[in-house]
């Protein structure tokens, strides 16, 4: 029988690229991609699979319990890889409370299923838990997260995904449910929501607008390209040690205000513009509430036990992300109308 694994938030940014990775590192195997389609949710991100017979979308909340168990029912599933999330930490400021819904009661939802239709039968089943290394708090100068780094979540985005990472741990621990977890950084590439630094930036770059820095910019983020955190959780999902959680990362940090003068320089070529043009458009603005200084991953443990490491260099990926950006104008178009306009205009208005 074919291996059939949930994925949950298929159709966001990172989501998207674990589908498409998944129907080809695994051939025999179905994938069900369960996902409520929220602001973040499209499934334009997924037009090149969605015939392929090995793949079915189901629109639906991974909070709704009796759906969970029906599908869990349904498909038998193997594996799940469990990404769905409110993912944006300037909205969880905003709205913690669907936070905590989606991030914590929806992570348990899918735990409860898992345990009650695998009971003892778990060889051959895994649950996998796709977190943020935003759990672990926030770096002074020096140092880099570790698995072993204690937990310090400080804002209401990093405090669900905590919550989550602990009730995952919980069932292993309390029930033996198979699971493995991992913890990464910031991720860039094609399909990514342009309210994350990176495509918003592209965005107002390309009109003109102002770039938006939060505080004196010299926040420092770890950043790595969307199709290596996939290839990451393709290696985990095969070979993870059940109970163990792997962080991922680029080792690629940069300080907001260097990445940006970076963007700049490769839009003003990339747009044929005079070397500095694009620069002109930085603003600095009030900065986040409680903004994490810095985050940085030692990602040694997967690269020594499971021989992942990124596949190409910041500079390669940031280049390919311009280039996707500037050739899918109708995507940005899409994603960007409606009630993201109203986000933008509520967001950015008294910064
Ligand atoms: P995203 O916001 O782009 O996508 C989230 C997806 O989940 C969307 O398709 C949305 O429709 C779906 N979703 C949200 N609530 C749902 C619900 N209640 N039921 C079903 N589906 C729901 O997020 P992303 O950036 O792709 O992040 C995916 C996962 O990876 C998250 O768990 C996030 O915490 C984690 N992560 C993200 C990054 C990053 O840099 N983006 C880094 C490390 C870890
Ligand atoms: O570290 C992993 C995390 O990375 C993921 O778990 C989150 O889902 C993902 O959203 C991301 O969180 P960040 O808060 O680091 O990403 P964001 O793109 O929102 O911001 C990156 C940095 O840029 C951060 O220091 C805040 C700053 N920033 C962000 C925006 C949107 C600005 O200076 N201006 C902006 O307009």
């Amino acid at each position: 029988m074919a291996h059939s694994i949930l994925i949950t938030g298929g159709a966001g940014f990172i989501g998207s690229h674990v589908v498409r990775r998944f129907l080809d590192a695994f051939p025999d195997a179905h994938i069900v991609n369960l996902d409520a389609l929220t602001y973040a949710g499209n499934l334009e991100n997924l037009r090149d699979i969605e015939d392929n017979p090995r793949y079915t979308f189901v629109k639906g909340d991974i909070t709704d319990a009796e759906l969970v168990d029906r599908l869990f029912g349904e498909h038998g599933f193997d594996g799940v890889v469990h990404l769905a999330a409110e993912s944006h930490v300037d909205r969880s400021i905003a709205d913690p409370l669907a936070f905590v819904h989606t991030n914590v009661i929806g992570t348990v939802v899918l735990l409860h299923a898992a345990k009650k239709h695998w009971g003892e039968q778990t060889d051959g089943k895994r649950f996998y838990h796709v977190s943020t290394d935003e759990v672990y708090g926030t770096l002074g100068a020096e140092g880099l997260f570790t698995e072993d780094t204690p937990y310090d979540p400080r804002s209401p985005y990093s405090a669900s995904k905590a919550s989550s990472d602990h009730f995952v741990r919980a069932w292993y621990h309390t029930y033996g449910l198979p699971v493995v977890l991992s913890n990464c950084s910031n991720n860039y590439g094609s399909f990514q929501f342009p309210e994350k630094l990176l495509p918003l930036a592209i965005r107002n770059i390309r009109d003109g607008k102002p770039i938006p820095i939060y505080g004196d910019g010299k926040y420092t983020r770890d950043w790595l390209w969307v199709v290596d955190h996939a290839r990451a959780i393709e290696v985990v999902y095969r070979d993870g040690v059940l109970g163990e959680t792997y962080n991922i990362g680029g080792f690629n940090e940069w300080q907001n205000i260097d990445l940006i003068h970076l963007l700049c320089k490769v839009m003003d070529r990339k747009l044929n513009r005079p070397e500095g043009e694009s620069a002109k458009l930085i603003t600095f603005v009030k900065d986040r509430p409680g903004h994490d200084k810095r985050y940085a991953i030692d990602a040694g443990k997967i690269a020594d036990k499971l021989g992942w490491k990124p596949s190409v260099t910041f500079e390669q990926g940031l280049e390919k992300t311009v280039d996707w950006y500037l050739a899918n104008e109708t995507w940005l178009e899409h994603v960007t109308s409606g009630a993201y306009k109203q986000y933008y205009e509520k967001q950015y208005a008294d910064r």
